[in-house]
């Protein structure tokens, strides 16, 4: 593989671009329009920077792995493309369109491959050209950071997109776990409760954000408390995961909090739009209950 196309120029697709950047790729990056695919790039930048200025990468590495990424609109530039990699806002119907609109100018030997952090991979497989080259290739936010790509394979998805996928996905410097499509995969399906039950627990009054979330991460030793990683991950995201969960299962163990609802009713999505279980708009998140 050399030439990777990302769809979505958000916190994942950028991620995504910025590492298979680094790791020597040439990246073809769209959104839903060249101002936020620039907008996109801009970002990678800044992140390049901090990594130069910590020590971490030589400047001149930093400007070669942003010269390697280039902003387009429009599906034709995908035609270059060994695989294209959607990382688009998680509704099934805005990724649908995009892999119909991007399967008519993919090469016969590419590999379509959707970053869905829950939707069944053999459903979306449908909307692709060829469900053998379709797979689902899961990366966690933070990306550079994150040491984990988790590979889901649909029922049609054949053993060579899978090899093909996990070479490159080691070429990133990530680690590989081998996912069949169920519901959630294997990351979602254990995280996506235990956040939930954390807004439940809030909801029901059995303690505060703050205390949630010490219990959790001194408790448990995990990095963040379970309200802070919903807010970071994004709660809008989280009831969408949540919601697949539930409707793919029809388990109610995986029914969203009613107060995860009324967040992201309220237009409370997280980090994201400045509140959340945190109001981010100070110096220090400071909780909302
Ligand atoms: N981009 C790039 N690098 C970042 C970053 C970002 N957004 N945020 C933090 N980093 C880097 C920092 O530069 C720092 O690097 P260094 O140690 O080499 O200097 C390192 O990460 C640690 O950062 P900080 O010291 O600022 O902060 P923390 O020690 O608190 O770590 C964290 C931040 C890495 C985000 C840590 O809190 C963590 O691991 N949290 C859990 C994240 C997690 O669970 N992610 C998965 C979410 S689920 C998901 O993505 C799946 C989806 O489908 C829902």
């Amino acid at each position: 593989m050399r030439t990777i196309g990302v769809i979505g120029a958000g916190q994942m697709g950028a991620g995504i671009a910025q590492v298979s950047a680094q790791a020597g790729y040439q990246v073809l990056l769209r959104d839903v329009d060249m101002a936020r695919a620039e907008a996109g790039k801009a970002g990678i930048a800044k992140q390049l920077a901090r990594a130069v200025e910590k020590e971490k990468i030589e400047a001149q590495a930093a400007e070669t792995a942003l010269a390697r990424i280039t902003p387009i609109s429009g599906a034709e530039p995908f035609a270059s493309c060994d695989i294209v990699i959607e990382a688009a806002t998680e509704r099934e119907e805005i990724k649908r369109a995009i892999f119909a609109e991007v399967g008519k100018v993919l090469g016969h030997k590419a590999i379509l491959a959707s970053n869905t952090s829950s939707i069944p991979i053999t459903r979306l497989a449908q909307a692709s050209p060829d469900a053998a080259r379709f797979i689902g290739v899961h990366f966690f936010n933070p990306v550079p950071v994150m040491g984990l790509i988790e590979l889901i394979r649909g029922l049609a998805t054949a053993p060579e997109t899978v090899k093909a996928v996990e070479n490159f996905a080691k070429a990133l410097g990530k680690d590989v776990v081998h996912a069949f499509d169920a519901p959630g995969f294997i990351v979602n399906r254990i995280l996506m409760p235990m956040l939930n039950e954390a807004i439940f627990a809030l909801g029901e009054g059995v303690a505060n954000v703050r205390d949630i979330d010490t219990a959790i991460r001194l408790g448990l030793n995990h990095p963040m408390g379970p309200l802070t990683l919903a807010d970071f991950v994004g709660l809008d995201t989280c009831l969408e995961i949540c919601r697949v969960l539930y409707d793919t299962t029809g388990d109610p163990k995986f029914r969203p909090a009613p107060l995860l609802v009324k967040y992201v009713e309220a237009g409370w999505y997280g980090r994201k739009t400045g509140k959340g279980f945190y109001d981010y708009s100070g110096d220090e998140p400071v909780p909302t209950r």
